[in-house]
């Protein structure tokens, strides 16, 4: 692990974070039903968050010499409520094992503040998960 490779890593990150975003925002549009008025502002406020993650990995990746990327990984598409809901645990829950990896690569590099910025991020990410989970409950 060098400096590049942990740069490629938080860019590939990035991309998962891009991604979040505008499919939050996606399905928060797409909303409809009785649940919308909770429903839509939940995925809107998530979304916010990813906005703050985007940020702080992009920040880092400059810091360190890179240059932040603007592609989002694909958006996923989804009809109802549930699917939509399947689709967005999923992301939070390869967020948490790919940052929980990050973690420990930028530990053994020293980079002790990189480290500590995406701990943070991960505990965001269990919350989003969390909450992606009580609202999948409420689905029949
Ligand atoms: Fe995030
Ligand atoms: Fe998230």
């Amino acid at each position: 692990m060098n400096t590049k490779k942990l740069i490629d890593l938080l860019n590939y990150d990035l991309a998962g974070e891009l991604q979040a975003i505008i499919q939050y925002l996606q399905h928060s549009y797409q909303i409809a039903g009785v649940n919308r008025p909770q429903l839509h502002d939940v995925l809107e406020e998530i979304s916010k968050d990813e906005m703050k993650h985007a940020e702080e990995l992009a920040e880092r990746i400059v810091a360190m010499g890179g240059t932040p990327t603007i592609r989002p990984r694909p958006i996923v598409a989804a009809k109802t409520i549930k699917d939509m809901l399947t689709a967005d645990l999923k992301g939070e829950r390869l967020a948490l094992k790919d940052y929980a990896e990050r973690i420990k690569q930028a530990e053994k590099m020293g980079e002790i503040g990189t480290a500590l910025i995406i701990e943070n991020i991960l505990v965001d990410e269990q919350h989003h998960a969390d909450k992606f989970v009580m609202l999948l409950r409420q689905q029949k």
